[in-house]
């Protein structure tokens, strides 16, 4: 897939490369040639670690249902934010990460700009329509060297990204299904968000967004 990435997308006047911002590249469709594996790998992922709405150290339920694969996993509650190698709820290790994943996530990175990333977390978001992820800064990983690479699937939904400032004025990015996010470097802590997701039908996923965020958390 590396080859040509984008073979199947119809419209040459859409770039397939977006900058978001120094650092930020928005790859569009590039997950779209293993779409299937990665949605079956999800279902494999959730049989283990299922979905759940976790609570902010503020005591909120997140909208947004979270589960992870690989080394660690993000997990929020009471006591904070944090990477667990523990899946808190199953108290057994978090599913490991599926080759297909680990193989886009590397290379969706190299063709950022970010060669030779090695994800050993990520983490797996569920949308249903009305979902959001308030804005936010991924910032409890050990490296701010490495990227996220972020890949949606199904519903599309709309990205804010910011600056390095909560208040730094936002642009806005359609998310679709099969579109790659990458961003580090410059850009590696600027705050980012998904508003409500909007209701709709895709024939993938149903009523449903799925995202799949890669980090070096470890
Ligand atoms: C995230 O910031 O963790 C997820 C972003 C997205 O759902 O696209
Ligand atoms: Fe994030």
């Amino acid at each position: 897939m590396i080859n040509d990435p984008f073979a199947d997308l119809s419209d040459p006047s859409q770039p397939s490369h977006l900058r978001m911002g120094d650092g930020a590249l928005l790859l569009r469709g590039y997950a779209l040639p293993v779409e299937d594996e990665l949605l079956g790998a999800i279902t494999e992922i959730a049989a283990q670690s299922p979905f759940r709405n976790m609570v902010t150290p503020g005591g909120y339920a997140m909208s947004v249902a979270m589960t992870n694969c690989g080394a660690a996993g993000w997990v929020t509650d009471r006591s904070g934010y944090r990477y667990d190698p523990v899946d808190p709820e199953t108290r057994r290790p978090w599913p490991a990460m599926p080759d297909s994943f680990s193989r886009l996530a590397t290379e969706a990175a190299a063709e950022a700009g970010y060669p030779g990333f090695r994800p050993d977390a990520c983490l797996i978001n569920r949308y249903t329509p009305g979902t959001r992820l308030s804005l936010h800064q991924d910032k409890d990983e050990r490296d701010f060297a490495k990227p996220i690479v972020s890949v949606s699937l199904g519903l599309p939904a709309t990205f804010q990204f910011g600056g390095s400032k909560r208040s730094d004025p936002v642009v806005t990015y359609p998310l679709r299904h099969g579109d790659v996010a990458v961003w580090g470097g410059p850009s590696r802590l600027f705050f980012h968000g998904i508003p409500a997701l909007k209701d709709g039908e895709h024939p993938k996923t149903g009523r449903m967004r799925l995202n799949l965020t890669f980090r070096g958390a470890l």
